[in-house]
């Protein structure tokens, strides 16, 4: 029998200090979230300098309950899996620096795993048996992509956001009706009492899957501005079901280019309740849907060591000079 494989993720690209222990890239050992939500929500969104010594406090702490929490010691630890990009560059760097720190000390091999890389695998944290290809609907704060994933470490990124990220398009959204930071679950829980009586504009491009949300968040904000009394949960009603109206278009022609009938979806805006109901009616037209478990859509440490492991039985390392990349691509 092949001798287990111990990960242990850690993940500060944005505002959660994470960590976790995950055991032959599938079994989650533990998955501790340290969030600095509360610390941000005053400013209306992360402030990187703020957020870099948040983490600083606290990535030893949540670390040290990740191993207690898996049972394991740092030495029986296979690989340390840092999150090296994208993100905000000093937040990297913290998350890092401890890895290699750590890593050094121990002996134990690094790889350094790309953010993006790590949405995706929530998957196979969810479903034991998902293997590639599948295609990859990754909708996130930072990212909004359809992507072909060829196998565990080779990606096509068949079509992608030209403006706002989703995620950016739902914050921005939240923050003209007056909801508090992080938005999109505020505007997911406010959308359930409108309705989507209201016209937005959709963008598409013809021969492309790429997307764009510049144009929808653009016209929320003139008809927030404009029309004093408009309702504000039909607005939020009208902007999820337009914006979900756009992914599946997209989706559906990269389905009808690939002929991939596997979609998986990932990212923090994969948690919106909407788009989760509608992108699963499309079992109905003989596709197999996957979804992260709602704590594993937005950011995590233990999707972070899944990836890790894959790179790492691919015979992956990375050495001592690995540095954060905070605008480093899928
Ligand atoms: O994946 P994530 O945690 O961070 C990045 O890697 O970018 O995504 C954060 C984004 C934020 O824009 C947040 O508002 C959005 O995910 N989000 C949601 C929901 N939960 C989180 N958007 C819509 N509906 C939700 N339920």
């Amino acid at each position: 029998m092949e001798k287990d494989i111990f990960v242990l993720g850690i993940e500060t690209s944005c505002d959660e200090t994470a960590a976790a222990v995950v055991k032959n890239g599938r079994e989650v050992l533990s998955n501790i979230i340290d969030t600095q939500i509360p610390i941000h929500e005053k400013y209306g969104g992360v402030v990187p300098e703020i957020a870099s010594r948040n983490h600083i406090e606290a990535i030893s702490r949540v670390t040290e309950y990740a191993l207690k929490q898996a049972n394991i010691k740092l030495e029986d630890i296979d690989v340390i899996a840092p999150t090296y990009g994208p993100g905000l560059v000093g937040a990297l760097l913290v998350g890092v620096s401890y890895a290699k720190a750590l890593s050094y000390a121990k002996n134990i091999p690094l790889v350094g795993v790309n953010h993006i890389e790590g949405h995706i695998a929530a998957n196979y944290l969810t479903y034991s048996n998902l293997k590639p290809p599948f295609l990859c609907l990754l909708i996130s704060g930072g990212n909004t992509a359809l992507v072909h994933v060829k196998n565990y470490t080779e990606f096509e990124v068949l079509g992608k956001t030209r403006d706002d990220a989703i995620g950016e398009a739902f914050d921005k959204v939240a923050r003209v009706v007056g909801l508090e930071y992080p938005g999109g679950p505020k505007v997911d829980k406010l959308a359930k009492e409108g309705e989507p009586n209201i016209k937005l504009p959709k963008t598409h491009f013809e021969d492309s899957l790429d997307f764009s949300f510049s144009g929808i968040k653009t016209a929320v904000i003139n008809l927030n501005h404009n029309e004093k009394n408009i309702n504000k949960a039909d607005l939020c009603a009208s902007f999820e079901k337009t914006i979900t109206e756009i992914l599946i278009e997209t989706i559906k022609k990269g389905i009808e280019k690939t002929g991939i009938k596997d979609l998986a979806i990932a990212g923090g805006v994969s948690a919106n309740s909407y788009i989760r109901n509608e992108i699963l009616e499309l079992k109905n037209e003989g596709l197999n849907i996957y979804m992260p478990d709602l704590k594993l859509c937005t950011d995590n440490a233990a999707m972070i060591a899944s990836a890790g492991y894959y790179r790492f039985i691919k015979g992956e390392k990375s050495e001592l000079d690995l540095n954060a990349m905070p605008g480093l691509k899928l």
